[in-house]
C-alpha cells in the first residue's frame, strides 16, 4: 500500500502532467507577459509569515501599501511593465490600461512599529516608479545593474513584518506588512525574509 512517493511519481508524471487541467498547467509555466498574483515564500525568518497573498492596502488618496492575506482571494492582480510592478485598475476618467506603479521610497512607514532598516512599499500614484524587477522562474527578482531608481540600500530583498497596524489605521490591530529591507538591516523576530513567487491569474 504504501508505494514510495518518488517512484509513484516517477511513473505517473507525464500521463498526470497530461491530465492537469488548464490553470495548473498555467501555474506549472509561469508567463510574466501574463497577469499575476504575489505570494511569499520565507527565505528566512518564522515560517508563520509563508504562503500570503500580497494585497493594497489604502493609506491615502489613490495611494496604498502593501499587506499580506492568508486568503489567496483577497490578492491583487500585478504586471510587470518595462521592470516595473504595477496594479492595473478601473478608475472612472483614467486612460486605458491605467496601473499604480510600486515604489520603494527611502522611508520608514509613518508611525509604524517596524523595525529600523525596514522601509515602506508604495503603491499608487506619487512616488518614482522602482525599475529593475523580473522573473527567475516564478520567483520575482531584482537586477540591480538594470535598476535606475531604486533606493541605493535596496539589494533586492523583501520582508514581511508583524506590525500593529498600519498607518492610518492603526486600530485594525495586527497585521502583516511588506517591506523593502535595507541592505545593513538587522533581523527581527517580527519579521522573516521573502521571495516573492508569481502565479497566473486563472
Ligand atoms: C538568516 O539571517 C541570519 C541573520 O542575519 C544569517 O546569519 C543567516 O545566514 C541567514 N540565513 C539564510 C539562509 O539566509
Ligand atoms: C476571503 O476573502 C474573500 C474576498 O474578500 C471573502 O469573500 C471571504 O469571506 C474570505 N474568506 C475568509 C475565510 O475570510
Ligand atoms: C508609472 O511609472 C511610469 C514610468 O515611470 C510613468 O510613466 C507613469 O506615469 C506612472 N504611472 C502612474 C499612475 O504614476
Ligand atoms: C537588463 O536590461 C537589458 C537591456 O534592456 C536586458 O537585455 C536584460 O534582459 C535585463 N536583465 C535583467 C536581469 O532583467
Ligand atoms: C504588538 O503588540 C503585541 C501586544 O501588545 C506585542 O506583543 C507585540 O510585540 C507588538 N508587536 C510589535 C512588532 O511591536
Ligand atoms: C544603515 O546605513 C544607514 C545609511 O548609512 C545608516 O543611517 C543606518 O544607521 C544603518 N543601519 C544599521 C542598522 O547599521
Amino acid at each position: 500500500m504504501y508505494t514510495s512517493i518518488k517512484t509513484l511519481a516517477a511513473a505517473v508524471a507525464l500521463p498526470l502532467v497530461a491530465a492537469l487541467p488548464l490553470s495548473q498547467r498555467a501555474e506549472a509555466a509561469f508567463d510574466s507577459t501574463k497577469p499575476f498574483t504575489l505570494h511569499t515564500e520565507v527565505a528566512n525568518g518564522t515560517s508563520a509569515l509563508n504562503n500570503l497573498y500580497l494585497t493594497s492596502f489604502h493609506v491615502g488618496a489613490a495611494q496604498n501599501t502593501v499587506v499580506g492575506s492568508a486568503n489567496s482571494s483577497q490578492a491583487i492582480g500585478w504586471t510587470l511593465s518595462d521592470s516595473i510592478l504595477q496594479q492595473p485598475i478601473a478608475l472612472q476618467g483614467a486612460p486605458a490600461g491605467f496601473a499604480y506603479n510600486l515604489s520603494l521610497p527611502l522611508a520608514a512607514p509613518y508611525g509604524s512599529d517596524a523595525p529600523s532598516g525596514y522601509e515602506i512599499v508604495s503603491l499608487g500614484v506619487t512616488g518614482v516608479a522602482t525599475t529593475g524587477f523580473y522573473f527567475k522562474d516564478s520567483a520575482l527578482a531584482w537586477s540591480g545593474s538594470n535598476a535606475t531608481t531604486a533606493p541605493k540600500a535596496f539589494d533586492g530583498c523583501f520582508a514581511v513584518c508583524q506590525v500593529n497596524g498600519t498607518a492610518p489605521y492603526f486600530t485594525l490591530g495586527r497585521q502583516f506588512q511588506l517591506f523593502w529591507k535595507e541592505n545593513n538591516a538587522s533581523t527581527s523576530s517580527h519579521c522573516a525574509d521573502v521571495k516573492l513567487v508569481g502565479a497566473n491569474l486563472a
